[in-house]
């Protein structure tokens, strides 16, 4: 069995300044906010891998449907000889690309989330013997630099997580990720697709409520971490849709006016009662969207697959 080789592109205490920045520039805006990749602490990838499996979270079913259907189509078309896959998390989904994709020489998973990476990646290493498996804890949005492995590649980044970037740092990703690539190389994107807001809204707020946990488990990071006293029953799960910039917000309600303290930034932050959090947008897509954003960013859409119900895309686009 080939070894699975795990890398940390970032030093840990780069992870710390940068959770200190984000949390001090996020509590102290006004209104509040924190960034999602926070959410991704052991406990957060586990309660992520629970909502998948949500009668209300649509999403994964839906992109492991057209995954199933077309992983052939994806092969074929991409002829890809190493995989990279941004955000893998679990990895669950790629499985069906691993097996189409029948000349592939080494699979790169990247996340911020050490302990899915090694999960998924010594799993991949048992049944794949074949495959150099080279995980990357790293951060997606910062420059990255990939392992030597042979060419074409194809940059896979599913489940949705492109709607989780603001539109701005959606361009600048989207432009990071070409610079990943050189001309013929592909990008396969999974976007959630733009739908009935009651459907929306049920996909992030469960009844069984672990969503709601998986929101407030930032607060727990930045206890843990920053050695900060959010009381988590103190703040309420919220999911809202956005008709206007087509986007779910998940925000946490302060139940009563409270101050919060983070010894470790020598900060106390004062919450009204009512007062938001924001903890992440999901944006919802339309193909002319995709279609004119991977545009500007050099990548051209050749492929779009829709799940049978038309709840979410999966495209192929080339970089020119
Ligand atoms: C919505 S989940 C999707 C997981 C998986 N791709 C799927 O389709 O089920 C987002 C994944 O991206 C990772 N992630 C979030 N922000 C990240 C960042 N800035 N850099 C690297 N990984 C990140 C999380 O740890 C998590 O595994």
């Amino acid at each position: 069995m080939s070894p699975l080789h795990v890398t940390r592109t970032l030093p840990e205490d780069a992870t710390d300044a940068a959770l200190r920045a984000d949390v001090l520039g996020g509590l102290t805006a006004s209104p509040k906010w924190l960034p999602p990749k926070w959410f991704y602490d052991a406990r957060g990838s586990e309660l992520f891998e629970q909502i998948t499996e949500l009668p209300e979270y649509y999403p994964t079913r839906a992109e492991r449907e057209i995954l199933a259907a077309r992983s052939g189509e994806i092969a074929a078309a991409s002829g890809a000889r190493t995989l990279v896959e941004l955000g893998s998390g679990s990895s669950e989904k790629t499985r069906y690309l691993l097996e189409a994709l029948t000349s592939l020489a080494a699979y790169v998973p990247v996340d911020v989330s050490e302990s899915a990476l090694t999960q998924a990646g010594q799993a991949l290493v048992a049944d794949r013997p074949d495959l150099d498996v080279h995980a990357l804890i790293a951060d997606f949005t910062a420059p990255m630099t990939l392992p030597a492995t042979p060419g074409p590649r194809l940059v896979a980044f599913l489940g949705g997580t492109l709607g989780n970037l603001l539109p701005a740092e959606r361009a600048r990703f989207l432009a990071s990720v070409r610079s990943l690539l050189a001309p013929g190389d592909g990008l396969l994107l999974g976007t959630d697709l733009v739908k009935d807001e009651r459907v929306l809204v049920r996909a992030y707020d469960d009844a069984a409520g672990v969503t709601a946990a998986f929101n407030k488990n930032v607060l727990a990071v930045v206890d843990r971490e920053l050695g900060a006293d959010f009381d988590l029953d103190a703040f309420d799960h919220v999911a809202v849709w956005d008709a206007e910039r087509e986007w779910i917000e998940m925000r946490l309600r302060s139940r009563t006016a409270q101050t919060v303290k983070v010894p470790g930034l020598d900060l106390a932050v004062d919450f009204a009662a009512g007062e938001e959090l924001r903890t992440e947008v999901s944006a919802k897509f339309r193909r002319e969207g995709v279609t004119s954003e991977l545009a500007a960013a050099g990548l051209e859409l050749t492929h779009w697959w829709t799940d049978e119900q038309g709840r979410f895309a999966l495209s192929l686009s080339v970089a020119r």
